[in-house]
């Protein structure tokens, strides 16, 4: 699977990351965005926190990941939360979503900005996406943060032209606020 698999097992391995688990205050605050028996999916879902939250709220939730160790954890807190959650392991550059079969995807502190149409695809007509990460003002906290990573003012809105937005968060004007993010709605 390449360099990204490569390079998140020896994060995970060496538990560079992954201790975070509690859901995002995001997730939480549009929680009632989701309904029971909802297909979702965690596009970079790490250890989990964010899939287990769905989970909770009754959803079909699908944590995908690049990394094997991410999934394994992700189980594990699965199996303590006493939900069930469907993990895949995928890489992001080259996996392929069947069109219109998700009824919500939530991408959180992950940037691949080839990704965009696939959602869009993916998504089914009234669909959602819930995507947030870092923005330009990180890298004033965070120099040596990978500026390929991180979002230009009014770029997740660029990325997604054709949904609809419920709520956003992306140009980058008070320095305090790191992230920028976008919740929207595929047209029906
Ligand atoms: C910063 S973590 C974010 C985890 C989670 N979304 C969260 O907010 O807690 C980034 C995640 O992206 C995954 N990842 C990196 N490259 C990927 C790729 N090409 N395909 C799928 N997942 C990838 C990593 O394995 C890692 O779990």
């Amino acid at each position: 699977m390449g360099n990204d698999q490569e390079r998140w097992e020896r994060r995970y391995k060496q538990k560079e990351h992954g201790n975070d688990l509690s859901p995002d205050p995001l997730l939480i605050e549009y929680s009632h965005l989701f309904s029971k028996s909802q297909t979702v999916v965690d596009l970079a879902c790490g250890t989990g926190r964010n899939t287990i939250h769905l989970a909770k709220l009754g959803c079909f939730a699908v944590a995908l990941d690049v990394s094997s160790l991410a999934l394994q954890n992700c189980l594990k807190q699965a199996e303590g939360a006493k939900v069930e959650i469907h993990p895949v392991i995928a890489d992001l550059n080259s996996y392929r979503f069947s069109a219109e079969t998700v009824d919500a995807m939530i991408c959180f502190n992950y940037l691949n900005r080839k990704l965009a149409l696939n959602i869009h695809h993916a998504l089914k007509p009234g669909g959602l996406l819930m995507m947030q990460t870092f923005n330009e003002n990180f890298l004033l906290v965070n120099p040596k943060f990978n500026p390929n990573y991180v979002l230009a003012p009014g770029e997740l809105s660029k990325m997604f032209p054709s949904l609809l937005p419920i709520s956003k968060r992306d140009d980058c004007r008070s320095q305090s606020a790191t992230k920028s993010y976008l919740v929207a709605q595929k047209p029906a």
